[in-house]
């Protein structure tokens, strides 16, 4: 069996074995899929406060496996509490988030740890290593797991190819420009292969033209790797970037999906299909909007418009 396909079976199997209760209950049609039985990531009514008050007033969503979910949001409206929330580093005050089958609030830190393994980050910050290269920036959690020293640099190599950025192997992250630490930072959230990928605003501080770069880098990952992931962002393009248009791996270039972006990547009919992009609003601690890229393009609402338009 695909070793992906396997990995995603045994999480799902651990989510219900894990799960006090389901936030939605399988359905036979569900069985039949093994895959789709249930989220990868949901968050149900969670709330988080600070002395100056609440800023997570009951937010509740789903990732599901090979959904692309977008954060998006102006900033301080909370999506950074949100990933936090998800990979484990911060408790709701109240609500209840499951991750690949744990319930986040029941875990003890050291199985929290464990879990984060399994799970790919790209923070705000980079959070490389600067004392070491960046092939061991890359490879630490393959070093981590044991695994042979051959194997480690093959998938390092692979990994920093798949970023375009091989030939920076022996260099340290203090000779990278920010876009090129940025790529290095995917690299190494992707390099074990996770079933799920958290991107904290992969492009915040960076230029238009390098933004640019690390959504197309993020589509790839999406396309040919069906990476599932929650992504935040304030840049509306980032949204519409990734919701649009589809990496085509036969002519290795970025293509745009017209009409209906889902409908139009599955009727392609190869095998590495578009998976659903969908796009959740923030604002005042809540979800304001949930929905498909289209529908946010065409709404009617003041707040959604305005927001649109701020687009640089
Ligand atoms: N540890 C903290 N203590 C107090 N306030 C915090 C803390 N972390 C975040 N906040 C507040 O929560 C709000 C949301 O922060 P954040 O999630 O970083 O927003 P975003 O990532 O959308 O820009 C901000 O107003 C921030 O000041
Ligand atoms: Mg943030």
């Amino acid at each position: 069996m695909d070793e992906k396909l396997a990995l995603r079976i045994l999480s799902i199997s651990i989510y219900n074995s894990a799960m006090t209760q389901s936030p939605r209950r399988a359905t036979p049609a569900d069985q039949a899929n093994p895959v789709a039985i249930e989220p990868l990531i949901a968050f149900s009514d969670v709330h988080v406060g600070f002395d100056e008050g609440d800023v997570l007033r009951g937010i509740s969503f789903e990732v599901w496996p090979g959904e692309t979910k977008i954060l998006l949001g102006e900033t301080g409206t909370g999506k950074t509490l949100i990933m936090k929330l998800g990979a484990g580093l911060l408790r709701a005050d109240s609500g209840r988030i499951w991750v690949m089958g744990h319930e986040l609030s029941e875990m003890h830190e050291q199985e929290l740890l464990a879990f984060r393994r399994h799970l790919g980050f790209v923070f705000q910050e980079g959070a490389l290593f600067d004392s070491i290269t960046v092939a061991e920036n890359v490879g630490f959690r393959l070093r981590e797991e044991n695994l042979p020293d051959a194997k480690i640099e093959a998938r390092v190599r692979e990994v920093l190819r798949f970023v375009e950025l091989e030939s920076t192997y022996d260099m340290f992250p203090g000779d990278l420009s920010g876009g090129m630490r940025r790529r290095v930072s995917i690299a190494r959230a992707l390099a074990d292969r996770p079933p799920m990928v958290f991107y904290d605003s992969p492009t915040a501080g960076l230029d238009p033209v390098t933004s640019q770069t690390i959504i197309t880098l993020i589509m790839r990952g999406r396309d040919l790797q069906d990476v599932t992931s929650l992504i935040a962002t304030h840049r509306v393009q980032d949204a519409f970037g990734l919701a649009n248009y589809r990496f085509d791996e036969a002519s290795g270039r970025v293509m745009h999906l017209n009409g209906n972006s889902q409908q139009a990547a599955q009727q392609q009919g190869n095998s590495h299909r578009t998976t659903p992009t969908n796009v959740l609003v923030l604002r005042e601690g809540q979800i304001y909007f949930e929905g498909a890229a289209d529908d946010l393009l065409h709404t009617s609402d003041e707040y959604l418009k305005k927001f649109l338009a701020s687009a640089e």
